[in-house]
């Protein structure tokens, strides 16, 4: 497995399994022990995902070592206060069944960020979390978080795919040196990206899926990829993406299919920001 290095000299799984969506706890644990057993070691939740307590119960139940693990999780927006954030924080922690965090993200650029990033700073230097880092923030976000922030975010988790590339936002956090996280690698199974004829052609030529060139081309840009599937054969799938590489005449063809479509929640708009707060 390819390690990135992020910009406070820890190092990171580049590709890992998320699990949004995974609702039921047999899916969960079968997924994760599928995940284990063909060499994933890096794992995405959220508080909001309400399946933390059952990704620690499987990581618990492996005979993988923790400090083998890369866990990430994040703080859901209804935590605005540093208090509130410490305390959202510990409720991961217990669910997960681990003394640490390798990375633990704001959800969101929600009301209270900069308290919350206070909040993540003080459990950092601690050493309760490994790396600290938000998730859908665009320059405008991360310009007014760096107003009261000590310490730069290590990582960016947005939502990337070939149908939105996010080429503006990823030379910015390249300029910056936080590492670029795509959610929605393949497009959350909404778009038809699956079916785009550049991609198949592209796919057929390498004798691969196309999604597995989704994920080849998001590596390749130095992008950290977390698809999630509950599926076996799609799980050993996704990974099996570091024995071939692109072209760069392909990586631009694929640039080229970009259609600057979200689609899910846009972190500019403060009507769609404020409605989450309320979600538990
Ligand atoms: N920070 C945020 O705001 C945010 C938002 C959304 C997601 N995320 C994180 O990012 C992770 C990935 O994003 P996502 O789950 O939304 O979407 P995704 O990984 O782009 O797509 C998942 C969908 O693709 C299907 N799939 C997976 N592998 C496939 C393959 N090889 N061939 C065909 N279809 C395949 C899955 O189906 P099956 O499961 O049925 O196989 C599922 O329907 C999440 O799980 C979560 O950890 C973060």
């Amino acid at each position: 497995m390819e390690q990135l290095k992020l910009n406070n000299g820890q190092t990171i799984p580049q590709l890992g399994l998320g699990v949004f969506k995974v609702q039921d706890a047999g899916d969960l644990k079968s997924a994760v022990a599928e995940a284990l057993k063909v060499g994933y070691r890096h794992f995405d939740t959220a508080t909001i995902y309400h399946n933390e307590e059952w990704l620690g119960e499987a990581l618990a139940e492996s005979d993988v070592p923790r400090e083998e693990l890369f866990i990430t999780s994040k703080v859901w927006n209804n935590n605005t206060t540093y208090d509130e954030t410490i305390t959202a924080f510990h409720e991961s922690l217990k669910k997960l069944q681990t003394d640490y965090l390798d990375l633990y993200l704001i959800h969101w650029p929600s009301e209270g960020y900069n308290e919350k990033w206070r909040a993540m700073e003080s459990l950092y230097n601690d050493g309760l979390i490994k790396s600290i880092g938000v998730s859908n923030f665009e320059k405008p976000h991360m310009e007014k978080l760096m107003t009261t922030a000590k310490i730069k975010p290590a990582v960016d988790q947005v939502e990337t795919h070939p149908y939105f590339q996010h080429k503006e936002l990823n030379e910015y956090l390249k300029s910056m040196d936080i590492a670029h996280e795509a959610w929605g690698p393949l497009g959350q199974g909404k778009s038809n990206v699956l079916e785009d004829p550049v991609l198949v052609k592209i796919a057929e030529a390498h004798d691969k899926s196309v999604a597995q060139v989704i994920l080849r081309w998001h590596l390749q840009r130095d992008i950290i990829v977390i698809p999630k599937s509950v599926h076996a054969e799609r799980i050993a799938q996704n990974i099996n993406v570091f024995d071939f590489s692109l072209t760069d005449e392909e990586m631009s063809m694929i640039a080229s299919i970009d259609k600057n479509q979200r689609g899910s929640g846009d972190p500019n708009d403060e009507e769609f920001l404020k409605g989450t707060m309320s979600r538990r």
